[in-house]
């Protein structure tokens, strides 16, 4: 027998307290509009329109910068679904109250920073902010412990995500902005993982076979946006975030690494099958994003003896 979203959550309840006062201590205050180098910035005319020639970014970049923003763009259902899931009083409504203001500034700062710089098309990103909220599609993790293996990835994956980008733009300020970002989800990570980890203690069962159902699943938020799978394909290629990099960087380390999948005993018949059946998925994501990359270097050098 598994936990229910009820009896987990409140078991968790104490930890989540903790969790939260270790966020809010190491937590620094900082400020969107100190970040951004604001004398670069020109005023536009009412039919201004964007020029390539105005970005020295590549296209694999700008399609970063874009998914980056519009990512953060979709935080109230994001909002919703935490609070839906995990609930809205004390401490988990503290949590999802404090993660959505801190969110909020995400978007923020990186758009001033775009806007100034022109560093992408911002008609285009404009339309994509409206054709994307206007959608609202977000995962929907179906269960407490569902939610909890989602997101405690997914802040890592866009933490990443963020800084491979900042690295990607060849400009001081810009690298500052993503990586002040990055740190914040970073801080989110580690705040899900930990509260992650309670709850595989709390029913290992429930959580391994979430674990198994959300790696398998697992979808960078972000396909609402017009264009995703173009985008996602630029991206991969400026290897900002490709699947070498999911599997290495954020489910090994959280599924090996962290919650010891291969080591855990004790289980459900039903859980040790997930238990084994994810661990042999992994594998078989290692193995894909080898072949892969195998593949991008030889058209790289295919492109390059052709150049
Ligand atoms: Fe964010
Ligand atoms: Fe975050």
């Amino acid at each position: 027998m598994t936990l229910s979203d009820a009896a987990l959550t409140e078991e968790l309840a104490p930890v989540v307290a903790g969790l939260v006062d270790r966020h809010l201590t190491n937590t620094k205050e900082w400020f969107p509009h100190r970040l951004v180098p604001w004398s670069r910035g020109e005023d536009m005319d009412a039919d201004y329109e964007w020029d390539p020639s105005e970005t020295v970014l590549s296209e694999e970049v700008q399609s970063a910068m874009i998914v980056d923003l519009l990512t953060e763009d979709n935080l109230p259902y994001y909002f919703e679904t935490i609070y839906n899931l995990f609930g809205k009083h004390e401490p988990w409504g503290v949590w999802a109250r404090r993660w959505t203001a801190e969110e909020g500034r995400h978007s923020i700062v990186i758009r001033d920073y775009l806007h100034v710089t022109r560093a992408v098309d911002l008609d285009e990103l404009e339309r994509g902010r409206m054709a994307q909220v206007s959608l609202g599609e977000v995962p929907h993790p179906e269960t407490v412990h569902d939610g909890l293996a989602y997101v405690t990835m997914q802040e890592l994956a866009t933490k990443i995500s963020h800084r491979n980008t900042g690295r990607h733009l060849d400009d001081k300020v810009g690298y500052q902005v993503m990586a002040k970002v990055a740190g914040d989800e970073q801080l989110h990570h580690v705040f899900y993982r930990d509260a992650a980890t309670a709850a595989l203690e709390a029913d290992p069962d429930g959580m391994v076979m979430a674990i198994d159902r959300q790696v398998r699943t697992f979808a960078m938020p972000g396909t609402g946006i017009p264009g995703f799978a173009q985008h996602a394909k630029r991206i991969a290629k400026a290897q900002i975030y490709d699947l070498q990099i999911h599997h290495d960087q954020i489910l090994r380390p959280m599924v090996v690494d962290h919650w010891k999948l291969p080591e855990l005993e004790g289980l459900s018949p039903e859980a040790e099958e997930a238990r084994v059946s994810v661990l042999k998925y992994l594998d078989r994501v290692d193995s894909a994003a080898q072949k892969m990359a195998a593949r991008r270097e030889r058209d790289a050098e295919r492109e390059l003896a052709t150049a």
